[in-house]
């Protein structure tokens, strides 16, 4: 600036021509200033947000390498060398892994940053069952939607750990930005008596999924699960039924006991109305998992995001898969727990409990509306 009045004296210029070049010389500079900082704040807010979508889209299917064969019947194939990272918002990386991070993981930083606040929320959706009719695969399903965000493992809270109140149930959520859905599933809150009120009481508009199967089917895959836990267990046929003749069946038996669902069901409906339920049928889910996970979406009010793209049907498994999900960036399938040969089982006890259910199961249509058509 010096060198400029110097400058200008030398030319002699009058004051009056020296205050403009000033003043223009700062208007340029102070432009110029201003155009940098605001360019710098526009590539750095680029930048974030770039890195924000990453971190939430989770759900886009890979291109495929290897051969498998997709649902809906056309060959097709899977990748092993997806680019993006599937890791779980709060830092966990197992498929049935419990999300209870602490939120100070870089990425939760990263989202502080972009000012949306994670929190713990209470579920505002619970998949309180059937067990063993479906709950892991419905739950592994619908969380691939980047705006669900699921507890990892069976919490157990309205029946087990109700005492230990809410702020202790949420604790055990999973992080949630705004928009996203928090869910749980503990599929023995179908069947507890307490469950429904208490569930009522947390909050009167929880949307509540139940995953059905036929109870004969669902009752041999009990018993399957609970032999596979006990070496020198009695046959199905006879823990079914009293006296070892398949004149009476034993409906004290857990596995029997379970499949009357329209008992459980009335309790629920004292307290929920019916279009807080949204029943989805376990066979229907293995045969044709898009169309189901597409009624869920539609009934939690999400855009249809996850759909026939993100699976395929595994020959040797003989179940659905996935070709990736929120842990997993490679294809792969429910745990070896999940899709168990069943023993053979003897078919007159099988047709005896399929008669025993007969007038249940018809109940159960009743109740819900929906004809399930099990044998
Ligand atoms: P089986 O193991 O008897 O075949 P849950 O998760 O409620 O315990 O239910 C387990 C059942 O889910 C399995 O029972 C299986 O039939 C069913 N299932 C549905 N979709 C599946 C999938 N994609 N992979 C494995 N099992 C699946």
């Amino acid at each position: 600036m010096l060198g400029l009045s110097i400058w200008c004296t030398n030319l002699n210029l009058s004051s009056r021509s020296l205050a403009i070049v000033l003043i223009v010389t700062l208007t340029l500079v102070y432009f110029s200033y201003s155009f940098n900082a605001c360019l710098l704040a526009s590539i750095s807010r680029t930048l974030q947000q770039s890195n924000l979508r990453n971190l939430l889209s989770l759900t886009t299917p890979p291109q495929s390498q290897d051969k498998t064969i997709a649902l809906n019947g056309s060959s097709t194939s899977s990748s092993s060398s997806s680019s993006s990272s599937t890791t779980n918002i709060d830092g966990s990386d197992s498929l049935f892994s419990n999300s209870s991070s602490d939120g100070a993981s870089p990425k939760y930083q990263l989202l502080r940053q972009q000012g949306l606040r994670p929190l713990r929320n209470l579920p505002s959706t619970l998949i309180i069952g059937v067990k063993k009719s479906g709950t892991r695969a419905l739950l592994e399903f619908i969380r691939l939607h980047p705006d669900v965000r699921a507890a990892g493992s069976e919490v157990h809270f309205f029946d087990r750990h109700y005492q230990r109140g809410l702020r202790w149930y949420r604790h055990h959520m999973p992080y949630t930005i705004e928009g996203q859905i928090t869910m749980e599933k503990t599929p023995s809150y179908f069947v507890t008596k307490e469950v429904p009120q208490r569930v009522h009481h947390m909050n009167v508009s929880t949307k509540l999924l139940i995953v059905v199967r036929d109870p004969v089917t669902r009752a041999i895959s009990d018993y399957t699960q609970a032999a596979s836990k006990k070496a020198d267990m009695k046959r199905f046929e006879q823990l079914a039924f009293v006296n070892g003749s398949y004149s009476v069946v034993d409906t004290n038996w857990g596995p029997v006991k379970i499949g009357v669902y329209a008992r459980y069901l009335e309790r629920w409906l004292l307290y929920f109305p019916l279009s807080q339920l949204l029943f989805i049928s376990g066979e229907r889910l293995i045969m044709d998992p898009a169309y189901e996970i597409g009624r869920v979406q539609d009934f939690l009010g999400l855009k249809r995001v996850v759909t026939e793209k993100h699976f395929y049907f595994n020959a040797t498994k003989g179940f659905p898969c996935l070709f990736k999900s929120e842990a997993r960036s490679t294809p792969h399938c429910l745990g070896k727990t999940k899709g168990r040969n069943h023993p053979h089982i003897d078919p007159n006890a099988i047709e005896r409990l399929r008669e025993f259910y007969r007038p249940f199961n018809n109940k159960f249509y009743q109740l819900t509306g929906i004809n399930f058509a099990w044998p």
